[in-house]
């Protein structure tokens, strides 16, 4: 069972290592929208079943497992769940991995990872991605305050009410890491016995943060174009330059990334682009990006 499986990436990629092997496959899922991405990808394999979990409304909760799934099939149990970077989402979580406990084998495994989980072993520059927002908004606010071609929007930064609208939403899409302590202890109280934890440190370009991130422009930076749920006026269309500001010598930047995070320290700070040099101290404090000269990428 790939529970929150959402389009069904992970099981599409073992299907390329099991071949026709003859194993059923369960994604479950809150989102419809998604749902219906994965039955696109999965509606000619026999072997992959999906399953809604719908909001009740009475209950204030999402359905559990066991309410989705056939009983025979929650009788037989499941070899395995896994939940790949969706843990830290879940409103209710020592429910729900009670509702794993109760749909697994006795023998089965439950297999978690999430790039949203603090990890006490990370090194000083490895950030989780979803942190580097505050840092955006600091950096933003900076220049907003401080450079002529974005002063047209002081007055939003002078709108307490409004700014803290947006922050807050902010805050709901972008939810604070928790200690991966924290899940081991729920699994353990769920009655699932942990039996490893593993971190690594992943690389990322910050092409792709900068990519992922623009799919978040509303709950980041929302205060700049506004928002419709919170101007109550649709939000204002405006062609931006994208990338990252040129300077005489072309740049590249590269992070180094705790499972989605980002960044690492300036390596040649005689050549930074001006806007760079200029940054608060306290943004530059949390955001060192690090910096390699190279042929062309901007
Ligand atoms: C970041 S996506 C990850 C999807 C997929 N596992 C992957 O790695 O591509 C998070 C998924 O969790 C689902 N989700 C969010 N909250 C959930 C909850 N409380 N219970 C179950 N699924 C949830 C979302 O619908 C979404 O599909």
């Amino acid at each position: 069972m790939d529970y929150s499986g959402g389009t069904g990436i992970l099981i599409n990629r073992l299907r390329l290592r099991i071949f026709d092997r003859q194993v059923g496959m369960l994604i479950v899922d809150s989102s419809p929208k998604f749902l219906r991405v994965a039955l696109e990808h999965f509606r000619d394999d026999p072997r992959v079943a999906l399953r809604l979990i719908r909001w009740l409304k009475d209950r204030r909760r999402l359905q559990y497992v066991d309410e989705v799934v056939e009983p025979e099939v929650m009788e037989r149990g499941f070899d395995a769940i896994v939940s790949t970077n969706a843990i830290h989402l879940y409103g209710d979580l020592a429910d729900t991995l009670r509702s794993w406990e109760r749909a697994l084998k006795p023998s089965g495994l439950v297999f978690v990872n999430s790039g949203n989980i603090r990890n006490p072993q990370a090194g000083p520059n490895e950030w989780i991605l979803d942190e580097t927002v505050y840092v955006i908004h600091e950096i933003a606010t900076g220049l907003v305050r401080t450079d002529p071609r974005y002063s047209e929007y002081r007055s939003a930064l002078d709108d307490g009410e409004r700014m803290a609208k947006h922050l807050a939403v902010r805050d709901r899409v972008f939810l604070a890491p928790r200690p991966v302590q924290f899940y081991v202890d729920e699994l353990n109280r769920a009655g699932l016995l942990v039996e490893e934890v593993t971190q690594s440190t992943i690389e990322a370009n910050v092409d792709d943060w900068f990519e992922f991130m623009k799919a978040y422009h509303e709950p980041l930076l929302g205060w700049i174009g506004g928002s419709a749920k919170i101007d109550g006026r649709p939000r204002r269309k405006r062609r931006w330059q994208t990338g990252w500001p040129s300077s005489g010598t072309p740049w590249t930047f590269s992070s180094g990334a705790e499972r989605s995070s980002a960044v690492a320290g300036r390596t040649s700070a005689a050549a930074a682009p001006r806007w760079f040099n200029s940054l608060p101290p306290r943004a530059w404090g949390a955001l060192k990006l690090e910096c390699i000269q190279s042929g062309g990428r901007g």
